[in-house]
Parts: C-alpha cells; structure tokens; sequence
C-alpha cells in the first residue's frame, strides 16, 4: 500500500483489520464448498433419476438408505437438480444452506483434541491418534515406527498419481501358532486376510480405523493368521481434503477434461463401467479403463500375488458412511457365489458390533440393499481372487455427521470393528 497521507494509511490498516477478525476467514479446504448445500430427497428414486444426476456431475451423494438421497447440490446446479426431481415426483428439503459455513461451525469437533494427546514427530509416533485425524505425514511417521518391529513388515506396493506411496503393513503370526484354514481335498493353509483403507478421500474414518486396526494387532500378543493392512490407498486425495477440498472422494489423477480425479473405487476391472460415470466431473467418474489408476493397479498386482499363494480367507474394504455391512456383488443383482455365506458371517459381524458397543449394523447385498455400482474392490476380490468373504464397510455414522465425524469417535468406532472381527475371524 502506498501511504501518501499518513492517517489516512493508519485508517485502512485498523478498519482491515477488524474486518477480519470479525469474520473469520473459511478454511481453504472449505472454500470450493462455500454455498453448496445438503438437500434430503424422499420417495423411492426407481427411474433412477438421483444416480443419473450424479453420473453428469451436477450433484454429489453423500449418502443414502432405500428411499431417500443425502445430496450436496452446487449454486449453480440448484435449479436444473430442482426440476429433475420435481418431474421424477421426488420431494426434498434443504438441510445445510452453506456447507462451508456449516462445516466451518462443526471444526472443532471433528479436530478435538484432549490435553493428554500425543503428538507425533517424524521420527517419533508410537501410536495413532484417538482423538484427532492423523495428516499423511504423521501416518507415514507411524508406519515408520512400526517398521522396526520384527513383527511387522512395511513396504510401498506403488506410488500414486502424484507419487506417494501406498504402504502396505504385513502383521506376521507367530510360527507354529498360526490358525489353519482348510483348503480344498483336506489341504491345509495358514489364514490369511485383507484389509484396504480409505480409498475414498473424505471418508477419514476409515483410515483412521485401518490404523487402529494395525495398533490393536500389535498389542496382542500376536495374531494367529496373515494380515495385511493398506491403511492408507488414496493419499493424494486425502492430502487434497486437508488443504483443498474437504469433501473430495476420488483421486488425483489427470483426465481427459478439466475436472481432475477419478473414483478408484469404481476403477477395478469388474465389469467396469456398469453403473458408474464416463463423466470425469462426476464423483463417480470410473477412468478411461479399467485399472487407469497407479493406486487400482498396484492394489491389485500386490493382492493377486499374495493371494496366489496365501488365499485370503477375509478381504474387507473399508468406507463411511451409513453402519451397513455389504458384500458382493454391487454390479448386478444375481446372487455372488457364497451368497447365503456371506449373510450369514455379514449377521454375525453385525451382531458382534451391536453387543460390543450398542451400535446398529446391518449386513445387506451391495446391489440389492444398495444401489448397482460396478469397478470396486469387494467385486473384483470375489471374481478375480475367488475370495469367499467379501466385504465392504460403511462405518459410522448414519449420517448425522456423515463424512465429517468428530474425533472422538474415532476410537469407539475402530473398537467396534476391533471386537466385532474377533467374532468373524472365528467362524470362518
Ligand atoms: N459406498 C461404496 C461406493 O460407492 C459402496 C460400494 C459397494 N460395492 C459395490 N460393488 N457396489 O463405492
Ligand atoms: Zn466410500
């Protein structure tokens, strides 16, 4: 600023600055939500109008039960969703107005922290957080402390889009102890399972619970199976919900147009392209082919080599939110292979979680109880890997926070799952 008259300068500079602290400025990773808004849409959507809209971009789901839609709808798109919904007899109500403004409000909640919380220093992190979201650096400070003991073994199975890493932790059982699973003509094979977290950018709670998952394991005295933990699959996109865009769900790669990012969730060859998006703008976009992604394929070149030789028994893939338990498949409604199966140990899951921490799961077919959606990791495991317990899972809540849940359910949650997968990895 050029002060020719000195008062004057002293002026500006007082009002500014009052200006600003009495309204604080939006945190950039709320800004691209800045007067979006959250509308509640009811009636049972059978032409599917809602997952139409979503594969042209112009809205996003949030979330969802059987006859109603979370939908986040940008300024610019308000009237067009207004009348599509309208002709498709669906009604809805505007919940949030400002999502920007109505996030900026909750922040402290999903970011509480209690006086005794450790923090982490990259060299230094000997547990994850409970009580605050881990950013990738202090996940990557954990996994490197981890990586020093014998029982562990951390390694990067590829870089993403914009080269980071995708760790993988293999937590070893302890030789001679290990449970055995049957495998065919009375041949006999140690367990072995897999977990993948946080594939989707702004589901925070699912990594969150993959990286108390790996901590629990590590406090027992020692597991009896194989595990391998991806706690982490897409960190570009969780960067970019830290200091970009809260809500963002796909990756980072490029596209064909100006709208950057695919759904890797919806980027796996299984029947890739059924109830997904060509539209790189949508949040469902699916890529230019199957497996388009650096993260997709190097999930899928290390879970085929391991699985050659250590079939996973359990291959679960973890999501927020909604409480619900799904397995395969998700692209079509004809009964998976191990259907009956899969409801039955899916019930069990549910049932363990209810009686651990009084929350209410439910275990349902992904397309059935759901909606059809192809290109993600539970069917690919079931079709291409053969696995016989598949399952995807939404963790809380049931959407009265939905993406954006505070911190201090981050332990609660992961404890639910920690008790509920006792009970499942002792009837398979
Ligand atoms: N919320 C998950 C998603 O949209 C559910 C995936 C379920 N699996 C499926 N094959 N449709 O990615
Ligand atoms: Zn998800």
């Amino acid at each position: 600023m050029r002060c020719l008259v000195v008062v004057v300068c002293v002026a500006v500079v007082v009002v500014s600055a009052v200006v600003t602290s009495a309204v604080p400025s939006t945190p950039d990773n709320l800004r691209p939500l800045i007067n979006h808004q959250v509308w509640e849409v009811s009636g049972a959507d059978g032409g599917g109008v809602v997952m139409g809209l979503a594969q042209s971009g112009v809205v996003d789901i949030l979330g969802h039960t059987a006859d109603s839609h979370t939908l986040r709808v940008a300024p610019t798109h308000a009237t067009l969703v207004k009348a599509a919904l309208r002709a498709a007899g669906l009604t809805h109500t505007i919940t949030v107005h400002d999502l920007a403004a109505f996030l900026q409000k909750e922040e402290h909640l999903v970011h509480k922290r209690s006086t005794r919380a450790q923090v982490c220093t990259p060299d230094n992190c000997r547990e994850p957080y409970a009580d605050h979201y881990m950013k990738f650096d202090e996940m990557e400070s954990y996994l490197r402390y981890i990586a020093k003991s014998p029982r562990t073994k951390v390694r990067s199975i590829g870089k993403s889009a914009e080269g980071r890493d995708i760790w993988l932790v293999h937590i070893k059982p302890i030789r001679g102890r290990a449970g055995k699973a049957r495998v065919g003509e009375g041949k006999i094979k140690r367990k072995a399972m897999w977990i993948e977290g946080g594939i989707h950018a702004r589901e925070w709670i699912s990594s969150a619970t993959a990286f108390h998952l790996i901590h629990n394991f590590l406090k027992q005295p020692s597991p009896t199976f194989d595990v391998y933990i991806v706690p982490m699959a897409n960190p570009d996109g969780y960067v970019y919900t830290w200091t970009n865009d809260r809500l963002w769900r796909k990756n980072r790669g490029k596209t064909e147009g100006s709208c950057a990012g695919v759904d890797l969730n919806r980027n796996w060859d299984a029947h890739w392209g059924v109830g997904a998006s060509g539209n790189p703008c949508s949040e469902v976009y699916m890529g230019s082919r199957a497996f388009s992604e650096p993260e997709t394929r190097a999930l899928k070149k290390e879970m085929e080599s391991l699985n050659r030789n250590k079939k996973f028994d359990l291959v679960l893939s973890l999501h927020s939110y909604g409480q619900v338990i799904l397995y395969p498949y998700g692209w079509t409604r004809t009964p998976a292979p191990d259907q009956p199966e899969m409801q039955r140990v899916g019930d069990i899951f549910a049932k363990a979680i209810q009686q651990k921490s009084g929350e209410s799961y439910k275990a349902v077919n992904s397309a059935a109880g759901f909606y059809l959606a192809s290109g993600a990791t539970d069917d690919w495991a079931k079709e291409a890997l053969g696995t016989r317990h598949v399952y995807t899972v939404e963790l809380r809540d049931k959407g009265r926070y939905g993406f954006t849940l505070p911190a201090d359910q981050i332990e609660p949650t992961a404890m639910e799952i920690w008790n509920a997968l006792d009970a499942v990895l002792a009837v398979l």
